[in-house]
């Protein structure tokens, strides 16, 4: 592997407006996390790379997600778009103050595989002083083509606009992922003007200027769907298949059962372990951890949550944030936890909801037991002790404290703690009338008989 540093230049300036969107078009997500943050992320698989975004003025909201993905990133704005040369002059200032290699990525193009830029990199190493990334999009509309010598090597890229019908008739096209000896780019800036058909300077130019000083220009190849851009929303959605028919794969592949993959739905930060197995229909948000054994049974949401060694969970349930499940713990259908630590073996099979809560190890909470955590002003904790028993259909209005080995009767509304292994109940006592029911159809009988 290389030893030269890479920088990373993001172009994010463009609105994005086939979007129809408040939202700057790097911001849509995928798989729970924005293209930009998803292009941003690269550089931690690429070896010794920093990266720094160019964003248009009065994009705050770029700017402030691109410092939440990678604190402290170097941010450029281009005042006007100019074109593609325009944008990552904007950058100059980095770009002057680094020696190594420069790699331009698009801040809409999210699905690009670590491994397809150290092909890119190794390309510079070998010698090259320009290097383009190409593909062959099913239909080449719109794209750069990319102009080759008699011998193969690259002599031109020609944007569609400016492109003669021979021109047009190439298949071969430029993704836009153009990399460069860093002295190389900044020479060619002032020397590439913006007389074409879009009035924009381009950087693809670039290519041309570096061969006609007798540089050497390269070209990699990928696969298209590495290099897909996004400008709707018909591809946002078409790159999250991408995304998701790739994150299975990767999850299978380091030892999780998926029975019918394509049903379930990871997002970006997912951790599943080994000997997992995922039931069809399984929705996970982001920030869930899954450790080894676990089965999650069908139709499931999960989010923000972490299910223990061996946890059984499901079918429907719900976990929101801040659902910490220990090992074996059990949860059952129709059961929501948000925002509270089950202990080992913890269970709640049925109907339940469990919010800001602490259940011992070994407790049980029966089916229908609501957790009344919220006043319509604060919210507040319930506590369960270890090996308590939540009889069904109760309701725990919180704060309250359910002691260790205590017993809760079914149907009680338990408002006070609970002492460690005593009894609670809360409800009328029960009334038995012996023979009412025959005396009440024998009335009732003949009372109906005499209507006719
Ligand atoms: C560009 C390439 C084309 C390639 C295609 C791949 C040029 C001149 N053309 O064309 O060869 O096939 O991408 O998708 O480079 N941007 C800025 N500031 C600007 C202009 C663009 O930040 O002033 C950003 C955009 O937000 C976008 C990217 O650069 O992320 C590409 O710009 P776009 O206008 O989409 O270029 P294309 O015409 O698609
Ligand atoms: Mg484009």
């Amino acid at each position: 592997m290389t030893d030269t540093a890479l920088l990373i230049v993001v172009l994010a300036a463009g609105k994005g407006t086939r979007m129809k969107s408040a939202r700057p078009k790097v911001l849509q997500e995928i798989a729970g996390r924005s293209m930009l943050a998803h292009v941003l992320a690269l550089s931690a698989y690429v070896a010794n790379s920093s990266t720094v975004v160019v964003i248009g003025p009065e994009m705050d909201d770029v700017r402030d997600a691109a410092d939440r993905a990678m604190p402290g990133i170097e941010v450029f704005v281009q005042g006007q778009q100019l074109g593609t040369a325009d944008a990552v002059k904007a950058a100059l200032p980095a770009l002057s103050a680094h020696t190594g290699d420069v790699i331009v990525l698009y801040g809409d193009t999210p699905l690009m595989p670590p491994a397809t830029i150290d092909r890119v990199r190794a390309s510079l190493d070998d010698g090259a002083n320009v290097v383009v990334l190409g593909f062959e999009p099913d239909d080449p509309t719109g794209y750069g083509r990319l102009l080759t010598d008699a011998d193969g090597s690259l002599r031109a890229i020609r944007e569609d606009k400016d492109a003669s019908a021979a021109e047009r008739a190439i298949g071969l096209c430029n993704s836009g992922v153009l990399a460069f000896r860093t002295p190389d780019l900044v020479g060619v800036f002032n020397r590439i003007g913006n007389d074409n058909a879009k009035g924009e300077y381009y950087l693809t130019d670039a290519v041309e200027i570096i061969r006609g000083d007798g540089g050497r220009a390269a070209l990699v190849t990928c696969a298209a769907e590495d290099v897909l851009g996004i400008n709707s929303r018909d591809q946002l959605a078409e790159a999250e298949a991408i995304y998701q028919a790739r994150r299975r794969l990767a999850v299978m592949s380091e030892g999780a059962t998926l029975i019918a993959p394509e049903t379930v739905w990871f997002s970006h930060d997912t951790v599943i372990g080994r000997d997992v197995v995922i039931e069809p229909n399984v929705f996970f948000g982001p920030g869930v951890t899954v450790e080894d054994n676990v089965v999650i049974h069908a139709n499931c949401h999960i989010q923000g949550a972490r299910i223990g060694q061996g946890a059984r969970i499901g079918p429907f349930a719900r976990l929101r944030p801040g659902a910490d499940l220990g090992a074996d713990v059990r949860i059952g259908n129709f059961v929501e936890v948000k925002n509270a630590t089950l202990g080992p073996g913890a269970k709640a099979n049925h109907l339940a909801y469990l919010g800001d809560a602490d259940v011992g190890q070994g407790a049980n909470i029966g089916a229908g037991t609501i957790f009344c955590n919220y006043d319509g002003f604060f919210k507040h904790k319930t506590v369960i002790g270890e090996r308590a028993f939540v009889g069904s259909n109760s309701s725990l209005v919180a704060p309250v404290n359910i002691g260790a080995g205590a017993y809760v009767g079914s149907g009680s509304v338990i408002t006070k703690d609970v002492a460690s292994n005593a009894l609670a109940v809360e409800r009328s006592s029960q009334e038995e009338r012996a023979g009412w029911a025959e005396k009440f159809r024998i009335m009732m009988q003949r009372r109906k008989a005499a209507r006719g």
